[in-house]
């Protein structure tokens, strides 16, 4: 099992994605300001996908804009180069953390170039593509087949990998689809095999790739996490894997301590439970929020493991997350 358990808080992606009041561009900035103060390993910014689809997230360069400026008004060094994963985190008097990797949602060739300008401009990102192990899904969420999505992928990955980037490859309904309903692990398998085949040797071997299983509507049950789970060698578990917990029947904490038992070392989970994915949901069934950060902490400190979050810090993220919320709904 790993010790130091890896937290990479999506809220400002996930949680946002799905809200239809209008969150100002400065709350989202200080949003993942509070994040980096709260030194989780990884923040997911936002997304670079059509503004026609997540209007929500179109302000995507302006939101970077904004936290570059934090950044290199507060920390220099984070921006250029970046530092290994867990470098510098916890360390020294400032609140930040230096090692905190930025990641942006990338559809297609048009949002990687949008990511790729951003990056070349001085702040480093990891870019996250997604599809799913189920074609409804699929469709109805890029409107694109299975395969056409990790075609679309193909077009820009090289170049991905070639400018540095890290890569995150998300596999969503990894236990059901809202429109399918139960998804077998063989299935979740095959594509994760063809995602991988993306990858050149060396970004593998050098952890730059990671596959991340979503459970979109959060039908999940610690046997559905074993049952998933056993389609991966101990070796991908510990080193490939993230696993992505959406919290609609309150088992995402118990799922997480059976994944975590089975090696899974590094986990998504949003400040205040945020999230959702606009298109897993129905008018009588909303998509669910991911599992809050701080259920996280609380499920891996109780097993006795360690995260770099600084509690506290975290806390005041958190409320200001749900506070944004409640703004953007008077
Ligand atoms: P499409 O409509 O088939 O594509 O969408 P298109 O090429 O015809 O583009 C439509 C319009 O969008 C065009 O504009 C494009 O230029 C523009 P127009 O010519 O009509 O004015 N466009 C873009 N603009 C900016 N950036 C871009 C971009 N691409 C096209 N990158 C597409 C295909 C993939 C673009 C669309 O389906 C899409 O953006 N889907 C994203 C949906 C989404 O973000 N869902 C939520 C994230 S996934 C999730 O939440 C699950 C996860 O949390 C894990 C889990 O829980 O399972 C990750
Ligand atoms: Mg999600």
């Amino acid at each position: 099992m790993a010790e130091i358990i890896r937290i990479t808080d999506v809220a400002p992606r996930d949680g946002l994605q799905n809200e239809q009041g209008i969150v100002p561009t400065e709350d989202k900035v200080r949003l993942i300001d509070l994040l980096l103060r709260a030194k989780v390993d990884e923040i997911e910014a936002t997304s670079f996908v059509s503004p026609k689809w997540i209007p929500q997230l179109a302000d995507a360069e302006d939101v970077l804009a904004g936290v570059r400026k934090t950044i290199d008004a507060i920390q220099p060094a984070l921006t250029s180069p970046p530092l290994p994963l867990g470098e510098g985190a916890g360390s020294g008097p400032t609140h930040f953390a230096p090692a905190t990797t930025l990641s942006v949602l990338v559809p297609n060739a048009r949002g990687f170039e949008r990511a790729l300008a951003i990056h070349r401009a001085g702040l480093p990102l990891k870019i996250a593509v997604f599809t799913a192990a189920s074609e409804t899904f699929s469709q109805k969420n890029t409107n694109a087949t299975i395969t056409e999505t990790i075609e679309r992928f193909n077009q820009f990955l090289p170049a991905a990998f070639d400018e540095g980037m890290d890569v995150r490859m998300y596999i969503s309904c990894a236990v059901a689809c809202p429109f399918e309903g139960a998804i077998a692990p063989d299935n979740v398998r095959a594509v994760a095999d063809q995602l991988l085949a993306l990858a050149p040797t060396s970004a593998l071997n050098d952890g730059r790739v990671e596959i991340d299983l979503g459970d979109t509507i959060g039908a999940a049950q610690p046997a559905d996490i074993a049952a998933l789970l056993s389609a991966f060698t101990p070796t991908e578990i510990e080193q490939l894997l993230v696993l992505h917990l959406h919290d609609t029947k309150h088992c995402a904490a118990d799922c997480a301590r059976t994944a975590i038992e089975l090696g899974v070392g590094s986990f998504d989970a949003s400040a205040g439970g945020l999230g959702g994915c606009p298109y897993a949901g129905t008018p009588d069934n909303p998509a669910p929020g991911n599992i809050a950060t701080s259920t996280l902490l609380d499920t891996i400190e109780a097993m006795g493991m360690e995260t770099n979050v600084d509690r506290a810090a975290l806390n005041g993220a958190s409320a200001f997350a749900r506070s944004i919320i409640e703004k953007a709904h008077p």
